[in-house]
């Protein structure tokens, strides 16, 4: 049987003050699972002050972007390898936000992941459709697209190090999760995409669900054979909220 990773993507929020509080009411609820795993992903300017307050325990660090790029001259981007002086494990690649707000394509995705993984880190490879896409009856394709970019760049036994993370579009920020049993097919076909090139390492392969995921509607999500966890926007940034879904993991 797979782990579960609960994973917070924070996004553009938070301040020392208010993270302190959130990572001290997180790692204080923490289930006691040893089938649960959690992570929380906080901006740039805060990782190394949660990599301190996490330290020794059993939450993970992660960052939400990096640069495909070693180190040079790239102002404002940062390295793969300063995340991991910062006490980063995991770095989301590919969020949606990322590909159209910052016209991330996936081949630079590929390159993001490629660099995470030389530098040590776990890629958290984000794909997913708009709602314009699902309706064209699309999703496959789309995430197909996605997904293979990286592994033709990368091949598919770095997926033995990486997480895939499933987020439709129409789902992230709007409170419209998708069914379990929808978020269940794109995730049955994710997983038969790479089983088509490495059965053992589809097998093992955490792929998250996130979009609108919350404590009253994670068991269901969870509970689907295809679903190891969740990435959690919104819910990840009280720790009541965050609980409520690593608890909902951990009964499973
Ligand atoms: P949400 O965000 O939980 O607020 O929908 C998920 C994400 O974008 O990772």
């Amino acid at each position: 049987m797979r782990n579960i990773l609960i994973a917070g993507n924070w996004k553009m929020n938070g301040d020392t003050a208010g993270n302190a509080e959130l990572v001290a009411g997180i790692i204080a609820g923490a289930p006691r699972s040893e089938r649960v795993s959690l992570l929380v992903c906080p901006p740039y300017p805060y990782l190394s002050a949660v990599s301190s307050q996490l330290a020794g325990g059993a939450v993970s660090l992660g960052a939400q972007n990096v640069s495909e790029h070693e180190a040079g001259a790239f102002t404002g981007e940062v390295a793969p390898a300063m995340l991991r002086d910062c006490g980063c494990d995991y770095v989301i690649v590919g969020h949606s936000e990322r590909r159209s707000l910052y016209g991330e394509s996936s081949d630079v995705v590929a390159r993001k992941f490629q660099a995470a993984l030389d530098a040590g880190l776990r890629p958290i490879l984000c794909v997913g459709e708009t709602l314009e896409e699902r309706e064209a009856d699309r999703t496959e394709d789309v995430v197909d697209e996605q997904l293979n970019a990286v592994i033709e760049a990368a091949g598919i036994a770095a997926f033995g190090e990486a997480v895939v993370a499933y987020e439709p579009v129409w789902a992230i920020g709007t409170g419209k999760t998708a069914s379990p049993g929808q978020a269940q097919d794109v995730h049955a076909h994710i997983r038969g995409v790479v089983a088509g090139h490495d059965p053992d390492v589809a097998d093992r392969l955490l792929i998250l669900y996130g979009g609108s995921m919350k404590g009253d509607n994670a068991a269901g999500l969870l509970s689907m054979p295809d679903i190891d966890g969740g990435l959690i926007g919104g819910a990840s940034l009280k720790a009541e909220d965050f609980l409520a879904i690593a608890a909902a993991a951990a009964q499973l």
